[in-house]
């Protein structure tokens, strides 16, 4: 068994797997599955069904033995709502240490209120400390606002544009990726001023505006 991974912000803590997140997940998988309308949406047909995806979970929880660094932690909310995930996936080999980041809150109600550009920084932060990496990578299509718009508060710069590369529900949009390096990443965080996490429905702790910063 290895040591157990929470990374914490002011908004949102960033931890392992745990087995009462199961049925979460399949919730969010036979369920509450709006979300994969917005991540990676061209893919339904071969996203594989939700028995398979539950099963690889269950694996990694008897299993016991997470890599280190991790490959993905879940999300929770300051008072401990598990409302997604983040991960890192290979562009390339692995020799190639090309790593590209991605983030899901399937819970709607927790959209939108700064929660998902916290704990994607937490992440970059934290795959920039644990990983002898010089770069990390981000994609979304350009239907996909919210996402743009994490990507552009967290600093990333955009990398490429294929035009008319991704087709969704009947339409053509751009496929969009972004870069960060680890020298502008360190920079970032050093004049950071913030990012403002607004109350709403969903969205906890609340009562104002809550500022946070990375870790020193
Ligand atoms: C993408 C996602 C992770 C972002 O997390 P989040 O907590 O909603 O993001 P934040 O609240 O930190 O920031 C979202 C920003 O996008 C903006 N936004 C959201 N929808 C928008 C839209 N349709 N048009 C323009 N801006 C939009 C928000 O106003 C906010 O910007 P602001 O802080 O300047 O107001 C989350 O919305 C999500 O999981 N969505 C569904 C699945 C998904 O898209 N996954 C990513 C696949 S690449």
């Amino acid at each position: 068994m290895t040591d157990l991974t929470v990374i914490k912000g002011d908004s949102t803590v960033l931890r392992d797997l745990r087995r009462e997140d199961l049925r979460r997940y399949r919730w969010w998988w036979e369920e509450e599955i709006e979300w994969q309308e917005w991540d990676a949406p061209w893919e339904t047909e071969t996203r594989g069904d939700a028995a398979e995806s539950l099963r690889k979970l269950q694996r990694v929880l008897d299993e016991g033995d997470l890599p280190a660094p991790r490959r993905r932690l879940e999300i929770e909310t300051a008072s401990g709502r598990h409302v997604g995930w983040v991960g890192r996936y290979w562009v390339d080999s692995a020799a190639a240490g090309w790593w590209e980041v991605g983030i899901n809150l399937p819970e709607r109600s927790a959209r939108g209120c700064g929660l998902g550009t916290e704990a994607l920084a937490l992440w970059v932060d934290y795959l920039f400390s644990e990983l002898d990496i010089v770069r990390l990578g981000m994609g979304t299509w350009s239907g996909n606002h919210a996402m743009r718009r994490v990507a552009d508060k967290l600093g990333f710069t955009a990398e490429a544009r294929f035009r008319r590369a991704r087709p969704v529900r009947g339409c053509l949009y751009d496929a969009l990726r972004w870069g960060m390096l680890r020298d502008q990443w360190r920079t970032l965080r050093a004049g950071w001023p913030g990012v403002s996490v607004t109350p709403g429905a969903g969205c906890d702790p609340t009562g104002g505006r809550i500022w946070w910063r990375f870790p020193a």
